[in-house]
């Protein structure tokens, strides 16, 4: 199962509802371990958090029930680094920030739950809600662009493409 939230509290509830005592649980933007610790405190499970903020390091490194890596979960090292760790992944919980850049996210999902085929994933993302809610025919609307991203300009971010698609410099 896949699901969308851009609420924390959905999102978090999403990943309590669907988890289980003995999962292994891929956490990627844990940040300080807000989810990470509502996660320990309700279930017996393998934890492996990811960020790459330095302001997470010195705190998730204190929780001892979870194992944190400090890296940018869109590099193949940060993969490679959780594969060695862990083959199995039971939920894989995606928070990159609710307003990250939708395409970004996708990309993570799909690289990261096509190595480890979790049995469930929950994405914490505003624009992708929107791009699936504009594909409902309840929800059509006019645009033919992201609302949350109307007024964005040129993504600030494009330099992302030097990152994913190297063929393009
Ligand atoms: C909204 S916060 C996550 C909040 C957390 N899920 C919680 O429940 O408290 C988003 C986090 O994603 C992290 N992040 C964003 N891009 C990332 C990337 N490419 N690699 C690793 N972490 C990233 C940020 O450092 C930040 O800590």
């Amino acid at each position: 199962m896949i699901k969308l939230s851009y609420d924390i509290d959905d999102y978090r509830g999403q990943i309590l509802e669907l988890a289980t005592n003995g999962d292994t649980i891929i956490e990627l933007g844990s940040h300080v371990g807000g989810t990470s610790n509502l996660i320990l405190d309700n279930i017996d499970c393998k934890l492996i958090a990811i960020d790459n903020s330095p302001e997470a390091v010195s705190i998730m490194e204190k929780l001892d029930k979870l194992t944190f890596i400090s890296g940018d979960v869109r590099l193949h090292e940060t993969l490679l680094k959780v594969f060695r760790i862990t083959q199995e992944c039971d939920i894989l919980a995606i928070d990159l920030g609710g307003g990250y850049h939708p395409d970004t996210v996708f990309k993570v999902f799909y690289i990261w739950s096509s190595t480890f085929k979790p049995k469930h994933t929950l994405i914490r993302n505003r624009g992708l809600i929107e791009f699936f809610n504009m594909l409902d025919n309840k929800n059509f609307k006019n645009e033919g662009y992201l609302e949350s991203y109307h007024d964005s300009g040129i993504p600030p971010l494009i330099k992302e493409f030097e990152l994913w698609t190297p063929s393009i410099k």
